[in-house]
């Protein structure tokens, strides 16, 4: 069964338990800094199901966040950096006065989220702030620190909790590192 043999070829890094605890305390962490008038921006398609859990979590916390989406190219099917970020598709809330906080996957290069941050920016919102599950210890081409971070991890390419290579191991329920070959 190809699901089977898929799941075999990635080593886990963070279980599901240790993930569904760090997006407990980044939603403890996100209330905790009293947003008013919160809306997240989930970058798609990398981060649907971290955004998923996260808004699940915030809403725990007592929180009511809008939710919008951003589509983001940068990757090709490899897994080096594509250097140029594209839309997609925008996002189609009015962000003028918002407090947005951008949620995103993984932090690599950084172009992705300083792409994402000053386009909001530019967009008149109060505050953008950027929250990422996993960032990776790599010299950023784009400089940016992440306002909240779940896990810091080694320069290895990750995958699963909606991370993928070339589409596959998006439905694994853990994170994990992709054995070579
Ligand atoms: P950056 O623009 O180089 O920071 O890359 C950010 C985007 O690249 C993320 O939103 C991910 O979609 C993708 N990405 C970077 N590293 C990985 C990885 O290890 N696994 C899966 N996707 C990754
Ligand atoms: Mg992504």
């Amino acid at each position: 069964m190809a699901g089977v043999l898929a799941a075999q070829a990635v080593t886990p890094l963070f279980s599901a338990e240790r993930i569904a605890e760090r997006v407990e305390a980044l939603a403890g962490e996100i209330a905790q800094s009293s947003p008013r008038d919160l809306i997240i921006v989930s970058i798609l398609k990398g981060s649907f199901i971290f955004a998923a859990d996260l808004i699940r979590a915030l809403h725990r916390e007592g929180l009511a966040p809008e939710i919008d989406f951003i589509f983001l190219a940068s990757y090709g099917t490899g897994t080096a950096s594509g250097g140029e970020v594209r839309v997609l598709r925008g996002v189609e809330t009015d962000l003028a006065g918002r407090e947005v906080v951008i949620v995103d996957d993984i932090l690599d290069s950084g172009r992705t989220l300083a792409f994402a941050k000053a386009l909001f920016e530019r967009s008149g919102a109060r505050s953008v702030r950027t929250c990422v599950l996993v960032d990776k210890q790599v010299p950023r081409a784009t400089e940016i620190e992440p306002d909240f971070t779940g896990f810091r991890c080694p320069p290895v390419f990750v995958v699963g909790y909606g991370m993928d290579l070339a589409h596959r191991y998006r439905e694994l329920p853990f994170i994990g590192e992709l054995a070579e070959g």
